[in-house]
């Protein structure tokens, strides 16, 4: 089975709810059909009914079967308007502000995971990264023990001279330039994600120019520091670095420039030291060697939020969907009281 099939299968288990906050996007409404006819999630659309009848994308079914909310007319508008004023008056936020932002379905759309009307959120098919991230940076912020969202992605490999079928890339959507700390933080968080939804056993490289001293520069010294700190964060997870990219990944090259690493040549999580690097890198990837790609997955968050591209097809959007399900599955174990290891979703371990 493929791992995207694997995906949906894990998420049809579950009857979590996702909102949709850019309904009026067809991409959206055609993927919204999708993930409720395969029952990946129950979707929750925002926009105004009578618009979404106009873009009419499925003339069979039509939106009838889809709960739809317009956030100005909704019940809950009043009750989400006022708790984010409560929430962001000491940073200068007036009431009309707050009236005015919650009219916004990004907004609205937090303000409804935040307080458990949908279980995760997907957007970004018709606003910016930062459009997207603001809103839920500030309403539903970070996981505990998390001072930093980022994103990942999952390039599924299928090169004969790449010895693995799937890499994790991070950060390649939030921080532009995250210090030895934060680095960190992201590479912890990157092998959590990659555990929990990919079942990849973790191998961590915290890459630069540079491997193990073979050159001088401040920008590695943030690697190297960011290295030890995520070590002893998580001192059971394989990671290492500074790692040159090749030294990573390719076994006899990561042998021959750092003989002693367990990571070297194995390492299946990449963490670039910058967002230029790694936005650049992934996309790179993606368009030369014309693999498949998912994400970003946006990981650190209390509960998921995920962005998709502006260019993104329906089928991005259904496999993004079942990611945030399945992240949605967790916060809701890990909130039950699981431990870290029950928690996370058992599939076949790979390398
Ligand atoms: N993790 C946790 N909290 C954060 C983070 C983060 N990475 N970044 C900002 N915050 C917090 C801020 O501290 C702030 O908290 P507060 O208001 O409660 O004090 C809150 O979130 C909102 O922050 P703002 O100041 O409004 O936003 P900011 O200007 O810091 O911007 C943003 C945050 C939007 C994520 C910015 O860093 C950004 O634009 N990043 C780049 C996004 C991007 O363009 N990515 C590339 C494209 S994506 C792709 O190609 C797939």
């Amino acid at each position: 089975m493929s791992f995207i099939q694997e995906l949906k299968e894990r998420s049809q288990t579950t009857n979590r709810k996702i909102v949709f906050p850019e309904g009026n996007d067809p991409r959206i409404l055609r993927a919204a059909r999708i993930v409720k006819d395969q029952e990946i999630a129950t979707p929750i659309i925002l926009g105004k009914e009578k618009e979404l009848w106009a873009i009419n994308v499925d003339p069979i079914k039509g939106i009838s079967d889809f709960l739809i909310v317009d956030p100005a007319e909704s019940e809950e508008y009043e009750e989400f308007y006022h708790k984010y004023y409560e929430m962001r008056k000491d940073k200068g936020v007036s009431l009309e502000k707050a009236k005015d932002l919650l009219k916004d379905p990004l907004y609205f759309s937090a303000m409804m995971v935040k307080n458990g009307f949908a279980d995760g959120s997907v957007a970004g098919a018709a606003n910016t990264t930062a459009n997207v991230l603001r809103p839920a940076l500030q309403i539903i912020g970070t996981a505990s023990g998390v001072s930093v969202v980022s994103g990942t992605f999952i390039m599924l490999i299928d090169t004969p001279h790449v010895p693995r079928d799937m890499l994790i890339f991070a950060d390649c959507a939030v921080n532009p330039q995250p210090d030895a700390q934060q680095l960190a933080e992201i590479a912890v968080s990157s092998a959590r994600t990659a555990r929990s939804i990919t079942g990849l056993n973790p191998s961590v490289a915290l890459l630069s120019f540079s491997t193990k001293g073979s050159a001088q520069h401040p920008l590695i010294d943030k690697v190297v520091e960011a290295c030890r700190i995520a070590r002893k964060m998580e001192p059971d997870i394989g990671i290492d670095g500074e790692l040159q990219a090749d030294a990573a990944i390719v076994p006899n090259i990561g042998e021959r420039k750092a003989p002693n690493s367990k990571v070297a040549g194995k390492a299946n999580v990449l963490i670039f030291p910058d967002l230029q690097s790694a936005n650049i890198s992934y996309k790179l990837v993606e368009r030369l060697a014309n693999i498949t790609v998912i994400g970003p997955i946006l990981q650190g968050m209390e509960k998921p939020v995920n962005d998709l591209s502006r260019g993104c097809s329906v089928e991005d959007i259904v496999n993004l969907t079942a990611i945030t399900v399945l992240q949605a599955d967790q916060v809701s174990q890990s909130s039950s009281g699981k431990t870290k290891e029950e928690s996370e979703v058992q599939v076949e371990s790979k390398s």
